[in-house]
């Protein structure tokens, strides 16, 4: 079995790209637009196994050919994956008529065509948010069927006792008939408004605040620390990001909880 067929990700991929063009593979590293990396281009900064490239729609195999731009590799990858610590007030979303969007936070190096947020916190939401290109690794990421634990920190209008973790524990039915499985709740304080840490297999709307309303209680701050053994790199900063590690995406589907 290779890596591919046992669920390992390999950030440089297979040999099986097809040619494309110069100015589209640039535009896909985060050199810019298409029309920035034309310039790039005209300009005489891109070489391609040491020849500089002449035209802007000559077409390359950006897996075997060396491209450099201003005499650096570019070091190609078909997929990207992205952390970031999502601030309040920010939608998870592609794109939006009104509201800013995660990705409009991304820094430009990081910025390519078909990014997404794999899964969603609510506006409100802070913490460990993955933005990537690689349709199948969200999937893989989100599906239920693959239990990936999210760890969520949380403070909680109300005195959170031994009675919500195991009402957390046994899996909760709201009125309308929605279920949540089991989910484990961890007491960092408690008191009239108390600190935890839920964590908690699925990624149903709203879940972590309406779980606490079936219970009595209301959630004032929520904030995403975990996704299955990856950790919110401590040193980002709110609206921060950074490019995962092919040792950190695995991290994701190791077991966790
Ligand atoms: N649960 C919620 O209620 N909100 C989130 O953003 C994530 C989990």
């Amino acid at each position: 079995m290779n890596k591919k067929e046992q669920g390992i990700y390999i950030i440089c991929t297979e040999n099986d790209m097809a040619k494309e063009r110069i100015d589209k593979i640039l535009s896909s590293q985060g050199f810019g637009s298409r029309k920035e990396v034309q310039t790039l281009i005209k300009r005489g900064f891109v070489v391609v196994d040491n020849t500089v490239v002449k035209k802007i729609g000559e077409k390359f195999d950006p897996e075997s050919d060396i491209i450099t731009v201003m005499g650096k590799p570019i070091n190609f990858k078909k997929n990207i994956y992205i952390m970031m610590n999502k601030p309040a007030g920010i939608i998870s979303a592609s794109m939006d008529p009104k509201m800013k969007t995660v990705l409009d936070l991304l820094p430009k190096h990081l910025q390519r065509k078909g990014l997404f947020p794999a899964g969603r916190l609510d506006r409100n939401t802070e913490g460990l948010l993955i933005i990537t290109n690689d349709g199948d690794f969200a999937h893989k990421m989100l599906s239920p069927k693959n239990k990936i634990y999210k760890k969520y920190e949380a403070i909680i209008d109300g005195t959170v006792t031994e009675t919500q973790i195991n009402q957390f524990e046994n899996g909760i039915t709201l009125q309308n008939g929605i279920s949540y499985k089991p989910a484990r709740l961890n007491i960092i304080e408690s008191g009239p408004r108390s600190i935890v840490e839920v964590t908690i297999c699925e990624g149903k709307f709203h879940q972590i605040k309406r779980m606490f309303i079936a219970v009595g209680m209301r959630v004032i701050y929520l904030k995403r620390i975990k996704i299955g053994s990856l950790c919110l790199d401590p040193c980002l900063k709110l609206g921060e990001c950074k490019e995962l590690s092919e040792f950190e995406i695995n991290s994701i589907f190791r077991d966790c909880i």
